[in-house]
């Protein structure tokens, strides 16, 4: 190893290279690379630290059942977050937690943080961003005061380890954030990539060897990554996001990657003025203040992990004063919105040519199942004629380059929700699974052209 020869980084990426370059040549940045120099690059050496010498052991898989059962929990009782991190902190886990300056991580987690202590269990917050009066005032408008919380103002890895490894590990503790961290087998600037790394590395291990849980919180770049190396997002056990957006009030909590759970679960949150309260019915929230007699909205009967979601799709088409019209999507994929266009110009007639289309997705959601299709195209079509569609029907089916609507997946619990929040059609593919709910009746629909005759109907 080169001792205290100097490295380029990339700060986007994490690649390594010998000599600055203006571009980095893993992923496209430019002026991203910045020397940082000597020091255990923890990719060029072995790192000060070592655990102790269990290396080499070898364990029979077949034994293992016998001994390790399912990975023991620490729910924080806040049923939206449990979801998400599919059922509670694993003891031992480090979990990456990203999202938006300003979004609420730091109050989640303070709110976290309280619920757990006050069922009696030892919780750590170390910020590295506010004072711990800051934190503390927080605490205070949060209600949570006096919550048995250990906090502390620090940024340094190594006392950091040290202060939380005096007396019974804690089941708990948040790093906030990881960005402002900076450990001492590094020589690099507080920040940077390898400092990043380096100081992940170190709590990874203490979280590994105490069987505390860490959270660490990351910030995100404009570009909506987790700042700093991509490679902590492969050292972790779980990556969440919190999303929403600043002009709404609703925050969503996703995992990204979850070892120890599902990725497809969402937790919902609204902000107010005392924190983040859980919202345990969101397709209540996400419906409320619905035009009902507007054209071109259509309320999609939807699936984020095991739970329905109903949520409005909003198209406007309209005439295009420009000689390539406008395609803007929020909250879907826009690849996805033209194939949907494609089929209804090939298979339904219509022309949507010569217009510019947008879609939304109310309230600030992000749809990734194809089953939002037949809704998306039902918004679109219901726009073009300008004739509302009846206010109390949902839509699900994925649409095919036939023109076909094919069965999608968990389409009882679909109904379900449909039924309770007071709809009484339901527009979806036939399938043979329909569970039967009372006072919803399902019109199934084999090809996009049924679709678009029933609406021409009215
Ligand atoms: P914060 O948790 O500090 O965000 P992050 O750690 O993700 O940067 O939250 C900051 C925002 O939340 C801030 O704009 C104020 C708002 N907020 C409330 O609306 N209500 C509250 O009770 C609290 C604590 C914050
Ligand atoms: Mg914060």
């Amino acid at each position: 190893m080169a001792k205290n020869s100097a490295t380029f980084v990339c700060q986007s990426c994490g690649a390594v290279y010998n000599r600055w370059k203006g571009k980095c040549e893993a992923c496209g940045g430019w002026n991203t690379v910045v020397e940082e120099t000597g020091g255990a690059h923890p990719m060029a050496g072995p790192v000060a630290t070592r655990p102790s010498r269990a290396k080499g052991r070898i364990f029979p898989l077949e034994g293992l059942t016998g001994e390790i059962k399912e990975a023991p929990r620490t729910a924080a009782g806040m049923p939206e977050l449990d979801r998400v991190t599919g059922g509670g902190f694993v003891k031992g886990s480090v979990i990456l937690i990203g999202g938006d300056p300003g979004i609420g991580k730091s109050t989640l987690l303070m709110q976290a943080s309280a619920a757990l202590a006050k069922g009696g269990h030892r919780v750590a917050y170390i910020s590295g961003e506010e004072a711990v009066a800051q934190v503390r005032l927080r605490a205070e408008r949060l209600g949570l005061a006096d919550a048995p919380v250990e906090l502390a103002a620090e940024t340094n890895v190594e006392d950091i380890i040290a202060t939380l490894s005096q007396g019974r590990p804690p089941a708990l503790a948040v790093i906030d954030s990881i960005q402002t961290m900076w450990t001492e087998t590094v020589e690099s600037a507080p920040g940077t990539v390898t400092q990043v790394r380096g100081s992940a590395q170190a709590l990874i291990r203490f979280a590994k060897t105490s069987g505390t849980a860490v959270i660490l919180v990351g910030h995100v770049t404009k570009d909506g990554q987790i700042a700093g190396p991509r490679v902590v997002e492969h050292m972790v056990d779980a990556v969440v996001s919190f999303e929403g957006d600043q002009g709404h009030h609703f925050r969503i909590l996703r995992a990204v990657k979850n070892r120890f759970g599902p990725t497809d679960e969402i937790g919902v949150f609204e902000m107010s003025d005392k924190g983040l309260r859980e919202v345990s019915n969101p397709s209540a929230l996400f419906l409320a203040g619905r035009d009902l007699a507007a054209p071109g909205t259509a309320v999609f009967a939807g699936m984020e992990g095991t739970r329905p979601l109903l949520v409005e799709i909003q198209a406007l088409v309209a005439p295009s004063p420009l000689g390539t019209p406008r395609r803007a999507v929020v909250g879907w994929d826009s690849n996805r919105l033209a194939m949907v266009v494609a089929v209804l110009e090939a298979h339904a007639g219509l022309r949507l040519g010569m217009h510019d289309i947008y879609l939304n997705v109310a309230g600030g959601l992000r749809i990734t199942e194809p089953a939002a299709d037949l809704a998306a195209a039902a918004a679109l079509v219901s726009s073009l004629s300008g004739s509302p569609l009846s206010s109390d029907a949902v839509y699900f089916g994925e649409i095919g380059l036939s023109g076909s609507i094919r069965p999608v997946a968990q389409a009882p619990a679909r109904l379900k929700e449909a039924a309770k929040l007071g709809f009484t059609r339901a527009v979806s593919p036939s399938s043979r699974d329909k569970a039967d709910q009372p006072g919803l009746s399902v019109g199934s629909i084999g090809h996009i052209t049924d679709m678009v005759a029933n609406i021409a109907a009215g």
